[in-house]
């Protein structure tokens, strides 16, 4: 049979008869990629449609037997187990996308070995042999007596027929960009290979109840490479994320059907692996002998936890009449917004200086809590003159200038205190009912109080 062509856009998957620079359906532009039309029979064939087809037969809530001891399970990390919303649930499809080198084949192979344990692990791998999967367990300091179940394969018929033979409680797929359907006509990792592998395996965790776990590449700008879809069809996506230069890695929930989204493990790069991260405030606290001018911490919101991280501003006379505004970490139009309410709440105008922030450690911070913060950073660095040493801030800015108060205050004061904070700035509203030990407290209703503020502070 002669196949047909057509071009398929990666965003949102709409299919168009001729290459067209921008996707007519979502706007996308240099989204469309070729595929054939015949790849979309062997889908049919390997028994799964894009979406789970679920089971037809019609109950009540009540009939719904739930085993719940065996539904959700620790993934024996407990970092992991935070983003995943509190363990691996059976059934569920988790995509863990993240550049390459970042950590993430690493991070499976030891949850693999981990969870074999207990149960029964298949860990797959389309981009590394046995050997070398072999070598990096050797590295990882996992004994060759665990029971892990390993296989080097890129079919997926086969590896289908694998699950169904072997049964596994977890499968571990690295990646699924060099998975293919093998009578398909299309390249592993095209569009139409990536949704239709998905959707198999989808199926194929709902209707066998297995934890499903895919590792997928991201492209330039940072998403997962292939179809939006792609997203859409698990159940959980995880990013990797880090500062080149730094051993943390941080893995963000974006998406969770199972737990709560925007949650954030840390985990530190060591020689013998990824390990957990117990109190990731500790590591962003540099501890300094005498206050820095520009420097103040954040009580940052993170999922379920609070982070403090340091937030770093420099102000400098700009050689160019057209001045920069460069934030790292934190929103760029924002800082615009905040740098405008600060001249015209607090008469500190800034048009002929570069003004530049930062969240150091390579977190982001992108909560509107961060605003008085950055305020008082900005301040710092423009006079000069620091802040207290243990000083940390939290309050959203509006555009009238008043500083108004943000969720999960008292959530906030309290990791100031175990992190040993002396001081802090926040909103009126926010301000602790009972006194919190050792941490002095200030409270601000409009930015024009900063300045009055800062000078009350004898350094
Ligand atoms: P890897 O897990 O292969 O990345 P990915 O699968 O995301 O592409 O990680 C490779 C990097 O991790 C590599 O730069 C070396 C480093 N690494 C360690 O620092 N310690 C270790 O124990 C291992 C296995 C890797
Ligand atoms: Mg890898």
């Amino acid at each position: 049979m002669k196949n047909r062509i057509q071009f398929v856009c990666s965003v949102c998957s709409s299919s168009s008869p001729k290459w067209q620079g921008q996707c007519a359906a979502c706007g996308a532009w240099n989204s469309l990629a070729e595929e054939s039309i015949s790849s979309r029979t062997s889908q049919v064939r390997l028994g799964s449609s894009s979406n789970y087809s679920g089971d037809s037969q019609v109950t009540t809530l009540d009939k719904i037997q739930l085993d719940t001891q065996n539904s959700r399970w620790s993934s024996c990390d407990p970092e992991l187990d935070r983003v995943l919303g509190g363990g691996l649930v059976a059934g569920s499809v988790v995509l863990l996308g993240g550049d390459p080198g970042i950590g993430k084949s690493t991070l499976l192979l030891s949850t693999a070995a981990a969870l074999g344990q207990s149960r029964k692990v298949l860990y797959v791998s389309g981009e590394e042999s046995l050997q070398q999967i072999a070598l990096r367990a050797r590295r990882l300091q996992i004994p060759e007596s665990m029971n892990l179940t390993l296989m080097a394969e890129t079919r997926l018929e086969v590896l289908l027929t694998q699950i169904s033979k072997d049964k596994p409680a977890c499968v571990i797929i690295d990646s699924i960009q060099t998975l293919a359907i093998e009578s398909s006509t299309s390249a592993a990792g095209t569009v139409s290979q990536l949704r239709d592998c998905t959707a198999a395996l989808v199926t194929l965790a709902k209707q066998q109840n297995i934890a499903v776990i895919l590792i997928g590449h991201v492209t330039k700008q940072g998403q997962i490479a292939g179809p939006r879809v792609l997203e859409h069809m698990v159940d959980t996506v995880l990013y990797f994320e880090s500062d080149p230069s730094s051993r943390y890695r941080f893995i963000r929930s974006v998406k969770n059907r199972f737990g709560a989204a925007d949650e954030l493990a840390v985990f530190a790069m060591l020689d013998n692996g990824l390990k957990p991260v117990s109190n990731p405030s500790a590591i962003f606290l540099q501890q300094r002998e005498h206050p820095v001018s520009g420097s103040i911490y954040f009580a940052n919101r993170q999922g379920t936890r609070q982070l403090l991280i340091e937030i770093q501003a420099l102000v400098d006379q700009s050689p160019v009449p057209q001045v920069r505004r460069i934030a790292v970490g934190l929103d760029a139009q924002r800082l615009n917004m905040l740098l405008a309410v600060l001249h015209r709440h607090a008469g500190l105008g800034l048009f002929d200086r570069d003004v530049y922030i930062n969240a150091v450690g390579g977190l982001k911070a992108t909560e509107t809590a961060s605003d008085l913060a950055v305020l008082m950073a900005v301040m710092s660095a423009f006079d000069d003159k620091p802040w207290p040493i243990a000083c940390c801030a939290f309050g959203e800015v509006g555009l009238s200038g008043e500083v108004r108060p943000v969720p999960y205050g008292q959530e906030r004061l309290e990791e100031m205190t175990r992190q040993g904070f002396k001081y802090c700035i926040v909103p009126k509203s926010n301000m602790p009912k009972k006194p919190l030990k050792g941490l002095v407290c200030h409270s601000i209703e409009h930015v024009s109080e900063l300045a009055n503020l800062k000078s009350s502070f004898t350094l």
